[in-house]
């Protein structure tokens, strides 16, 4: 958890800038505080007023349907998702660039609305020739690159369910997650370019597909051209398949409540959640943030830099900027390829005004330095943002001044997989910021820092943050399993959603994240659990217990330290530390390779059996326990591991 110098919550509010409110959607905090107040008085009109964002093959009869913790949105409306980002663009602006795709080596791929409308009816056309039917669901792993979106609304288009693993993923983590949303189609490539190198993606999914029963065919994109493994009747190449495919499909509507995709992502258990996501409501809040929060104009370049195997770049990259038919930016590789300017490189020569990135992205390049910014222009952009994490002042006025040249508004946007879309942000041209606050709930929605019994508690105290009515783009469930869906997140504090966060809230009402309450780890803002690096270590033949614990990194928000005591017969060294590192990275991905594996005889317990963890944590972090120990079963644990670091040290 984020730990704030009690100051920063007294300072004073920055404006928005001047020249940039004379053109806002929003202009004043006026404005925005009628539109709240309207919203919150009718939620329902409200949402009703805003589902006309959205074309409707048949319009909604009813707008919510709540029956806690369930909830149905748009009740009886009729669309198509890729229809609504893709098609109803062409009337007007066929022509307009949709996607502007910039791979790693330089080359780009630019599609226009109408260009990226016949790729879609292509594959959605393949889809259909492959037999893929309403509610079935098609697993892709893919790098970034124009297929992956093109996938992704081929998918919606003949209202299959698409559930996109992240790229950096390994073969288990591909398996288990086909495995539970039981994917009969994966989409792949036979790899993809990183840093130069090439990430073997095919390789990977191969390895994957020996444990997944349920995959019946697999599409290939060619990206690398690098020999691959092929099984006949199963394998099949992406550009054989398009070139057989009819350019023409006509997109059916689908039900408001017709399921969208899956995205799995980490919680308290070693298992991760299925966050199910529908049609209607979390494409018209994705519709609608955009934008409000990126205060969208017709000629705004737009770059979100997220990868779309991760929420952000599901929303963000390409159902909230396509349905409202903007220009967006795609690049496939690392910001420090060939160089450490390459993400200013691309601000200047596509003309990107609106940037959306990530905190640790910002601190990164805060620690590399101005001089890679300074040899370019940025005089396009007008906008930055941030999310996935608490964003620390003094890396958010950095971000002001040497990215944004004082003249930028940031939108901090604080908002989860489950959330789909952004729920607390400041609106660029109205709400006054305060560097490290993510400000204001959006209009619609009612966000409440309370104690466990769900009371407020006061400005400047900490609490957890509730969200406190139901919303357009809220998960329907976590697939398969109603019942967690109901516990983890609509019991914990009676009837209203538990974000997990904790948060405070100051005297004007702005709400300061300050970081996970649970066992989720935010690891340059991607999310894992301690639980589920907890089970890969105590797989591996050396390690009979494990604790896994966040601790604070300047660039990456948090890092991973594990706790491990041994099984008889082994013993501590420097080679199984980093046998157990790689045998981490190699069975999540590398995103969850750890920064530190601590050997210990013990680990700290309470009486009844549960970790520690807090009191790890704080070992790992300041190197001492401070905090109450009193249910502690054996206070010698503590001792030991004091000394063991102690001896690492040396
Ligand atoms: C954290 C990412 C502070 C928070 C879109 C949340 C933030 C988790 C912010 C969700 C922010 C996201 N300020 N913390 N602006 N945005 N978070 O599901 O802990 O990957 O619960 O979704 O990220 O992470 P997820």
């Amino acid at each position: 958890m984020q730990e704030f110098d009690p100051h920063v919550l007294e300072e004073k509010p920055i404006p928005p800038p001047e020249e940039f409110s004379k053109k806002a959607r929003i202009g004043s905090l006026d404005e925005y505080h009628k539109m709240y107040a309207a919203a919150q008085a009718d939620p329902e009109s409200f949402w009703g007023e805003q589902a006309k964002l959205l074309h409707w093959f048949e319009a909604p009869k009813k707008v919510l349907d709540w029956k806690p913790p369930h909830a149905k949105w748009f009740v009886g409306g009729k669309l198509n998702v890729s229809y609504n980002c893709v098609d109803r663009h062409l009337e007007k602006n066929a022509n307009k660039p949709a996607l502007m795709w910039e791979a790693e080596d330089g080359s780009t791929i630019q599609y226009t609305f109408a260009e990226l409308h016949e790729r879609v009816c292509q594959f959605a056309n393949v889809l259909l020739t492959l037999g893929v039917k309403p509610g079935d669901c098609i697993a892709i792993y893919m790098p970034m690159i124009p297929e992956l979106a093109i996938a992704m609304l081929a998918s919606a288009r003949v209202g299959a369910v698409h559930s996109v693993i992240f790229g950096g993923f390994s073969a288990t983590a591909i398996a288990d997650r086909v495995a539970d949303c039981k994917a009969k189609i994966l989409i792949t490539a036979d790899g993809g370019f990183r840093r130069g190198k090439i990430v073997p993606l095919k390789e990977t999914a191969d390895a994957a597909m020996k444990n997944c029963p349920t995959i019946e065919k697999c599409i290939v994109v060619r990206r690398t051209k690098e020999e691959v493994a092929w099984q006949e009747g199963r394998d099949l190449w992406w550009h054989e398949l398009e070139e057989k495919a009819s350019k023409e499909n006509i997109a059916a509507p689908f039900d408001s409540e017709h399921p969208l995709y899956i995205l799995y992502t980490s919680g308290t258990t070693g298992k991760p959640k299925g966050v199910l996501h529908t049609s209607a409501g979390y494409l018209l809040q994705c519709t609608w943030s955009t934008q409000l929060v990126f205060d969208l104009q017709e000629d705004d370049i737009y770059w979100c830099t997220a990868d779309i195997g991760w929420v952000t770049g599901h929303s963000y990259v390409v159902y909230g900027p396509l349905s409202n038919g903007a220009s967006v930016v795609m690049y496939e590789g690392a910001p420090d390829f060939p160089q450490k300017d390459r993400f200013w490189e691309i601000v200047d020569r596509y003309k990107v005004t609106i940037f959306y990135s990530s905190a640790t992205a910002v601190r990164a390049f805060m620690a590399w330095g101005t001089e890679w910014i300074n040899a370019h222009k940025l005089t396009s952009l007008r906008l930055l943002g941030t999310v996935g994490e608490p964003i620390n002042p003094a890396a958010w006025k950095w971000y002001f001044e040497a990215i944004g040249k004082n003249r930028c508004p940031i939108v901090d946007t604080w908002w989860q997989t489950e959330t789909g879309s952004i729920l607390i942000s400041p609106l660029p041209g109205a709400t006054p910021t305060k560097p490290g606050s993510a400000t204001l709930p959006l209009p619609g929605v009612i966000a409440k820092v309370v104690n466990m019994k769900g009371e407020p508690v006061g400005p400047g105290e900490t609490g957890y943050l509730t969200i406190q009515k139901p919303w357009p783009s809220m998960l329907r469930t976590i697939y398969g399993d109603d019942e967690r869906y109901a516990r983890e997140y609509w019991t914990r504090i009676p009837g209203v959603y538990f974000a997990g966060d904790a948060a405070q809230c100051d005297k004007d009402g702005y709400i300061w994240v300050l970081g996970r309450v649970d066992d989720v780890i935010k690891v340059a803002g991607h999310r894992l659990s301690s639980m589920e690096i907890e089970s890969v270590l105590v797989s591996h033949p050396a390690v009979a217990e494990a604790a896994v614990v966040a601790r604070p990194d300047e660039i990456k928000g948090e890092a991973i330290v594990c706790f491990v005591a041994l099984r008889v017969g082994h013993e501590p060294s420097k080679e199984l530390r980093k046998e157990l590192m790689d045998y981490v990275a190699n069975t999540i991905g590398s995103i969850a390779r750890p920064s530190d594996v601590r050997f210990t005889s013990l680990l700290p317990k309470t009486r009844s059996g549960k970790i520690m963890r807090r009191l790890l944590r704080e070992l790992a972090t300041k190197g001492a326990v401070t905090g109450d120990t009193t249910t502690l079963e054996d206070m010698a644990v503590i001792e030991r591991l004091l000394k063991a670091q102690a001896d690492d040290e040396e």
